[in-house]
């Protein structure tokens, strides 16, 4: 695998048009195949902790995760061993192994069942107990990369951007990012925040739940409003991982256009959503779009895509 220690060295910035709108383009991306964008930035703090080589990491979320693919490369890289738990693991995917799930398994991850009656909100805590129990030394990550440990890579990405502006003579910047759990805007509002040369204001999107939700996940990580990001409520109510086809459209026009390929969980809503409503209030203050990876999982989804809309394909 390609993993090193270079990966955190700066992600490059490219100059992209879509749909006629010239912006930047950080491509997270391109740091790793499989430890890339802000899982690599959420998850750097563990690479460069010597404690963990050889040791346990514990991880939980769906069998198709990024988190998955990313935890399991980090695993790798340091000798560690990593037991992923799933609340429900589809026997077509063990029959026919695919995307970030296959990826994951070739990296050497255990993917493990919870048992059945433990749901949502229960997970961490039955995890946490399970830990504590069973394997004291181990490291248990929460879900999506949701800690106050996702901080330093994120300060790492923070710092690039703004050398990088100052480097293009800048003085604004929006820099633009879906949401999940919210930690990686969050996180790089609070670092950008209060820069006395360059004002970076951080504009984002909800792609899992709600804009309450959104925020809900921000006070998780912060008490403090002005570590908010701003938040742009998409015009329609999106359910994470549905296909919906303005979605595969969009995502089909940036390929065209840009020749880049976006994840298609997350980035299709926030052009959809931020990206237009962006451009309508300021035309004059330079955007960046941040890449933030994931795209070794859009071969299962453009295999759904396939089957429900043949006509695009
Ligand atoms: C490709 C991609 N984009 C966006 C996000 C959302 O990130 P966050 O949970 O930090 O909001 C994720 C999840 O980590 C992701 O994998």
């Amino acid at each position: 695998m390609s993993l090193n220690s270079l990966i955190l060295q700066h992600s490059p910035v490219e100059a992209i048009e879509f749909n006629g709108q010239g912006l930047w383009l950080k491509r997270d991306d391109l740091l790793d195949r499989y430890f890339s964008g802000n899982k690599a930035r959420k998850f750097a703090y563990f690479l460069q902790q010597a404690e963990l080589e050889g040791g346990k990491l514990i991880g939980y979320g769906s069998a198709q995760a990024n988190t998955l693919l990313s935890l399991a490369a980090l695993a790798k890289l340091k000798q560690a061993s990593l037991d992923f738990y799933v609340q429900h693991l589809p026997q077509f995917l063990v029959d026919h192994p695919s995307g970030n799930y296959q990826h994951a398994l070739a990296l050497g991850a255990n993917i493990k069942c919870l048992p059945e009656t433990i749901k949502g909100e229960q997970i961490e805590p039955y995890l946490r107990e399970w830990q504590q129990h069973h394997e004291p030394a181990s490291v248990l990550i929460s879900e999506g990369g949701r800690m106050a440990e996702a901080r330093y890579g994120v300060a790492q990405l923070a710092q690039e951007i703004q050398q990088w502006c100052e480097q293009q003579g800048l003085s604004r910047l929006n820099l633009v990012l879906p949401s999940g759990t919210g930690t990686t805007a969050l996180f790089l509002q609070q670092c950008l925040r209060d820069q006395p040369s360059i004002a970076i204001q951080v504009f984002t999107c909800p792609c899992v739940g709600s804009p309450d939700y959104l925020v809900q996940q921000f006070r998780s990580l912060s008490q403090d409003q002005r570590d908010f990001p701003y938040i742009v409520t998409p015009k329609k109510k999106y359910h994470f991982g549905k296909l919906y086809r303005p979605c595969i459209e969009v995502w089909q026009q940036l390929l065209q256009q840009t020749q880049v390929e976006f994840d298609l969980l997350y980035d299709p809503i926030a052009w959809l959503t931020i990206m237009p409503w962006l451009t309508q209030q300021d035309a004059t203050t330079p955007i960046m779009y941040l890449h933030q990876g994931g795209v070794l999982g859009n071969e299962t989804m453009l295999g759904r895509y396939r089957r429900k809309y043949p006509d695009l394909f």
